[in-house]
């Protein structure tokens, strides 16, 4: 074994512990003695409540809990106190606003109390200025910009580099595929030449290297850079990433192209505004990263499912067969209705962006309870997913919840939220269903995807969701006469 096994070897053995640790954390340490609140208490006369909660352990607080076992963790939160309380995690009080009526009032935002300095908190320093950190005015000013490169004419013309890709590389998988580390690469490669007008090749990789090292430094503990360490590798990696884009950009400026690179950098909004070269850059650099480990984690949630349930991979697979023989476009897509419910109902399953975080910028109230200026705030989108009465059986995979006949996802507004809501939701919605579909219909059209017996997915929740292990199956041939039957054999 060499040295980098071994390294590998001791890396997998960690997560798993801090996996199990974290089952023992959420599950046993909710204090559910009255606990002195951390936050200042409401003002005499206002009529608000002070916020139920408690701290959790000495200086992790209830981190390890809410990011290993997340649904189980903020099931005994509200058993607990309901839909708002605080708790501690990376050494600050923080208050959970769960379901659809405490988030509708976070996302709404109508008193424009609630910043992106939340998001900022962890991963503004490498993804700064990024759509996603701008507030109000400002963000409203570059949004309408921005939106120019995501209308369904750019998107058409995206989507024929990903048919390209996502058709190569089903080509050239191989017969034991590790999910996550192909979806990966090939949402890289996508990027490359879609989002970027390069080449897929040696540069992907260090472009894919410089973003998992951003990506990783936000959810690092030692917060400053310590050689060898996830802060410092962070400030690398946007070092690099930097040198890229400014390298690049006067030739996007000056000769265009279809990408969303030199989209960016030519696009206006109605009163002729521009992106100076320093917010293009900052743009790209968060879009770059905002696209991919998001749509890897909803598209190997899918693949998951489909490998758990060969009756849906089958239905996928004919719908598949019958819409497209050839090159893809936004219509077929369109009518893949089956892989859409699945898609969907991966992502309530495990939605890719588990929790949204804001700060107040002045004191204010949730559901009637008081929350002081500067405090961070959490939304989570997963556990919209699987909040009480707004679904059916709510841990059951049933795709059919999201057809025409039942469509539990219009329960409530915020009943399902995987791209958020309000002024910040996703931007690149649209290009992210519609490049989850190419990926899979790409994989499965051809063959059928299998687990080996007795084995079971864990997913690390410490950033965004991936597997621990990479999610591996076997793949297998479907001969042509089986490719129209609706299940598997
Ligand atoms: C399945 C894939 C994706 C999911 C689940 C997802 C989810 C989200 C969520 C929840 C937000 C809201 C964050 C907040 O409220 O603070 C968001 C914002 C954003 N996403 Fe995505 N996203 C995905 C793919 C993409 C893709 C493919 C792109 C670009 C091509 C993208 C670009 C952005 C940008 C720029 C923002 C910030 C929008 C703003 O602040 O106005 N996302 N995304």
């Amino acid at each position: 074994m060499t040295a980098s096994q071994r390294a590998e070897d001791v890396r997998r053995l960690t997560k798993r512990l801090v996996l199990r640790g974290g089952a023992v954390v959420a599950r046993g340490q909710l204090n559910r003695k009255p606990a002195r609140c951390d936050l200042s208490p409401a003002p005499e006369g206002s009529g608000l409540q002070a916020i139920p909660g408690d701290k959790g352990l000495p200086i992790l607080g209830h981190a390890l809990g809410a990011a290993t076992l997340p649904i189980e963790f903020l099931e005994s939160r509200l058993e607990t106190y309901g839909a708002v309380s605080w708790m501690r995690g990376f050494a600050m009080p923080i208050v959970l606003a769960l379901g659809p009526e405490a988030s509708q009032e976070v996302f709404a935002n109508s008193d424009h109390v609630f910043s992106q300095r939340g998001q900022e908190f962890f991963s503004g320093r490498f993804f700064k200025r990024g759509l996603m950190f701008l507030d109000f005015e400002e963000h409203h000013f570059h949004r309408r910009i921005m939106q120019e490169a995501f209308n369904r004419e750019r998107l058409s013309g995206y989507l024929h580099s990903m048919d390209t890709i996502c058709r190569d590389a089903a080509a050239r998988r191989d017969d034991e595929l590790l999910v996550y580390p192909y979806l990966k690469r090939t949402l890289l490669d996508i990027a490359t030449v879609a989002f970027m007008g390069d080449e897929p090749g040696p540069q992907s990789d260090l472009m894919s290297k410089a973003f998992t090292e951003c990506l990783h430094a936000a959810t690092a503990v030692v917060r400053f850079p310590v050689p060898g360490l996830r802060w410092w590798a962070g400030v690398r990696g946007r070092r690099t990433l930097e040198q890229y884009f400014h390298a690049n950009i006067d030739a996007r400026r000056n000769s265009g192209g279809d990408d969303l690179f030199a989209a960016l950098c030519r696009a206006r909004d109605e009163d002729g505004n521009q992106f100076t070269d320093d917010d293009a850059v900052n743009h790209m650099i968060f879009l770059m990263s905002a696209a991919t480990d998001t749509s890897a984690a909803a598209a190997t949630a899918a693949l998951h499912q489909l490998a758990l349930h060969p009756e849906w991979q089958g239905r996928v697979r004919a719908e598949s067969a019958e819409i497209s023989d050839g090159r893809l476009d936004l219509d077929a897509l369109d009518r893949m209705q089956s892989l859409g419910m699945v898609i969907n109902e991966s992502m309530r399953l495990l939605a890719p962006v588990p929790a949204i975080f804001r700060k107040t910028l002045k004191d204010t109230s949730i559901q009637g309870y008081f929350v002081p200026a500067d405090t961070m705030v959490v939304v989570a989108p997963l556990f919209n997913h699987y909040w009480p009465g707004l679904w059916s059986d709510p841990h059951a995979f049933d795709p059919e919840r999201f057809s025409d006949a039942r469509r539990e996802d219009r329960s409530h507004r915020l009943a399902f939220v995987p791209f958020g809501a309000g002024a910040h939701k996703c931007i690149g919605m649209r290009f992210a269903t519609v490049v989850v579909k190419v990926l899979i219909h790409h994989l499965l059209r051809d063959h059928r995807i299998e687990m080996r017996p007795g084995y079971t997915l864990e997913w690390d929740m410490t950033a965004l969701p991936a597997p621990t292990d990479g999610f591996p199956v076997l793949i297998r041939r479907v001969s042509d006469s089986n490719k129209n039957m609706t299940v598997a054999t």
